[in-house]
């Protein structure tokens, strides 16, 4: 892990300090506390680094101390004390959305991604917008999630066992991880201890990446959240569950180049299938298709579809234009094992994004 620089921030308003530090862009808050707090902490620190000398050592004390004392910092025993049936409420209220609608589970998948890629893992994308403002929820990428309701059912449920406690950052995260389990696909502990964000914005959602992106913008989006090349190709593997609308793959199928009517990188049939089902005038608004061919099960599909040229997106179809994320592409396709393992990893890595400063009541309104 490369640290770049620590921030001692006062939020005067509530009088709490953060220590944090920023990598490639992205903030981490390491500790919150009172000002008083923080500072005879950071005093303790400095003394140390002191002692030895070094600014790099003082660093390294600063990482430990937050891993090994877990000071604000995310846990997979986060609730144990204090809310020991957290877990097992969010699943059940994924479970019994599942057994009404099929596509919940790629739903909140991707609902992870879209509150991840925002501000950090902070529920940012749960607010509704208000008279003055317009929230993520109601940014162009985001018309066509859903399933909010899920994460409010399990909400309810929390507020009613342990009021004030469980973090809507952290019921979208435990969602995600059970949409994924209930669909076939591995499980993991998920670290817990996010905070709910105050801020969402509808212009931000431009900083999502686009289905049209190529490699390298990829990779400046994910590198600026921390998150590699490998991370990248993972998570993508996320479009193993669900559907796509006409508008989101267009450009591929029609007026592609000047030369090209349709994408030459698309399998010529399956090009033909989905320009079947999204004419160039397309009048049907929920129009469109699935991202691979079994998209209510979690496996490692979609890149054995990717490698033969049957991919939905753009962005799907760039991993194959550079070699390291082509080799990464060719090895999730051939094991669905190595593809777990390496979602699993990289899961954890982007829900560990921070954001948020409180428990939100209510998931679509700050307190
Ligand atoms: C790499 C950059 C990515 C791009 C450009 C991208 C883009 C998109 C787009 C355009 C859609 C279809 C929206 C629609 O037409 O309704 C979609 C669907 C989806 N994406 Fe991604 N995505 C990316 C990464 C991810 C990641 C990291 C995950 C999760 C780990 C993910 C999970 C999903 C899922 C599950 C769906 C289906 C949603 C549903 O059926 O409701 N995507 N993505």
């Amino acid at each position: 892990m490369q640290i770049k620089t620590f921030h001692f921030m006062k939020n005067l308003n509530k009088n709490i300090s953060f220590l944090s530090y920023k990598y490639l862009g992205s903030s981490l808050i390491l500790l919150q506390s009172t000002p008083r707090k923080l500072r005879a902490f950071c005093a303790k620190l400095k003394m140390a680094a002191n002692n030895l000398c070094s600014l790099l050592v003082g660093t390294i004390l600063v990482i430990a101390a937050i891993h090994f004392n877990g000071i604000n910092a995310l846990s997979s025993n986060y609730y144990d004390q204090t809310c020991p049936m957290a877990e097992s409420a969010v699943t059940n209220a994924v479970k019994k959305a599942m057994l009404n609608d099929r596509t919940v589970p790629a739903a909140l998948l991707r609902m992870q991604f879209h509150d991840c890629f925002i501000r950090g893992c902070d529920g940012s994308v749960l607010l509704n917008s208000t008279t003055n403002n317009q929230a993520e929820k109601d940014g162009p990428p985001n018309i066509s999630l859903h399933a909010f309701y899920v994460i409010d059912n399990a909400k309810k449920a929390l507020e009613a066992m342990c009021p004030g406690t469980v973090s809507c950052a952290d019921i979208v995260a435990l969602a995600a991880r059970d949409a994924v389990v209930l669909s076939g696909g591995p499980n993991w502990a998920v670290p817990k201890g996010r905070k709910d964000g105050r801020v969402s914005k509808a212009s931000e959602t431009r900083q999502l990446p686009a289905p049209t992106s190529n490699i390298s913008q990829l990779q400046q989006s994910f590198s600026q959240r921390g998150l590699s090349m490998e991370d990248l190709v993972a998570l993508s593997g996320g479009h193993t569950l669900g559907f796509a609308h006409c508008s989101s793959f267009q450009n591929r199928i029609h007026n592609f180049a000047t030369t090209q009517d349709v994408d030459p990188s698309l399998h010529q049939s399956f090009a033909t299938s989905l320009r079947s089902v999204c004419p160039m005038h397309n009048t049907v608004r929920q129009a469109g298709a699935n991202l691979d061919s079994t998209p209510t099960i979690f496996d490692n599909r979609y890149y054995k579809l990717l490698l033969e040229g049957k991919s939905i997106f753009t962005s799907d179809q760039a991993l194959l234009t550079n070699p390291t994320t082509k080799t990464l592409v060719e090895k999730f396709g051939n094991s669905r094992d190595e593809f777990e393992k390496a979602f699993v990893e990289s899961m954890i890595k982007m829900s560990s994004i921070g954001g948020g400063q409180e428990v939100r009541l209510n998931c679509r309104v700050v307190n």
